[in-house]
């Protein structure tokens, strides 16, 4: 069974994308793990990442993306025009066992959900809740648990912000990563986030491991970074913390002009040698914490 690993920040342009792209690449290309991306913002960066928009636009048009797959999950009438395996992409960027779900720009928005959820309580209040949690439980489970025996690790990409896709994307995940910049704002996403999951446990509906913080973009080393440093190590520990960070590299960003990951664009430029250094801290930090089954 594959583990479900969540990418998750509240906070947003910290990283979280260019992290489970680069990440993914690295764990495919050179440890040859099956790894299958998720794009869960309709603002679809990863899939962007990793194909051209023309690639997309043909698949937007056939209802090959996510959003195909969520139709199914939460409306019991939808008929599958797709089986998922139909719709994942397969070997991107000529690398083996890289793939991804493709994400939609029209994903399921709250206020859509919401009155599907509404519907089901038959408008009265008190079921309200119920089928909300319900709807948070089983949306992403749904679609990601069939899929997690075919591969090594299933790594999902959020939007920022507290929504009920990202919950349900944190309720169906095994273990999460935080990729933080080192900034005073940081502090706050982390510690929403943190809530957020420690609610989800305090209720037993989850079981999710922290498998680490990374910093990302990390630039000169200023007094204010090394004080979010360590008020961060103050409140999460010194062992949260990834020891890799990745630095600001103009390869990690040129790279998604060629919708491919940075250690194919640059292979030996600063962030791709930092990526492949937490790629391989990654899976130390995984078979560290993987429970027996
Ligand atoms: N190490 C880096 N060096 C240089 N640029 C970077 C680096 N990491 C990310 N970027 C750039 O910073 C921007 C934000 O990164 P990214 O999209 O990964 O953040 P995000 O957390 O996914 O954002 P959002 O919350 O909008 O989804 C992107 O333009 C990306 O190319
Ligand atoms: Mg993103």
């Amino acid at each position: 069974m594959g583990s479900i690993v969540a990418f998750v920040n509240m906070k947003g342009g910290v990283g979280k994308t260019t992290t489970t792209i680069n990440l993914a690449a690295c764990l495919a290309k050179d440890y040859r793990k099956r790894v299958l991306i998720v794009d869960l913002d309709s603002q679809i960066n990863a899939t962007l990442s990793l194909i051209s928009p023309v690639q997309f636009a043909k698949l937007k048009k056939e209802q090959k993306t996510l959003r195909n797959l969520v139709k199914q999950s939460v409306s019991e009438s939808a008929q599958p025009r797709w089986a998922a395996t139909e719709i994942i992409q397969t070997n991107l960027c000529g690398i083996n066992g890289l793939d991804i779900l493709p994400g939609d720009i029209e994903l399921y928005e709250d206020f859509v959900l919401a009155d599907i959820i509404y519907e089901r309580s038959q408008g009265k209040r008190e079921n309200f809740l119920a089928c909300w949690q319900d709807m948070e439980n089983n949306l992403l489970r749904n679609i990601l648990r069939p899929l997690a025996p075919m591969y090594d690790f299933v790594l999902l990409d959020f939007s920022p912000g507290d929504h009920l896709m990202t919950r349900s994307g944190i309720l169906t995940s095994d273990y999460y990563v935080i990729p933080a910049k080192p900034e005073p704002l940081s502090v706050v996403g982390i510690g929403i986030l943190e809530g957020r999951i420690k609610q989800f446990k305090e209720h037993q509906r989850s079981n999710i491991e922290l498998l680490g913080i990374t910093f990302t973009s990390l630039g000169r080393t200023t007094n204010m970074a090394v004080q979010v440093q360590e008020r961060l190590e103050r409140d999460f520990g010194v062992d949260s913390f990834f020891k890799t960070a990745i630095p600001i590299n103009v390869a990690i960003a040129r790279a998604v002009d060629h919708y491919r990951p940075v250690i194919l664009t640059e292979p030996r430029s600063k962030g791709a040698r930092a990526y492949k250094r937490l790629a391989n801290e990654f899976l130390y930090r995984w078979q560290q914490q993987e429970k027996p089954s």
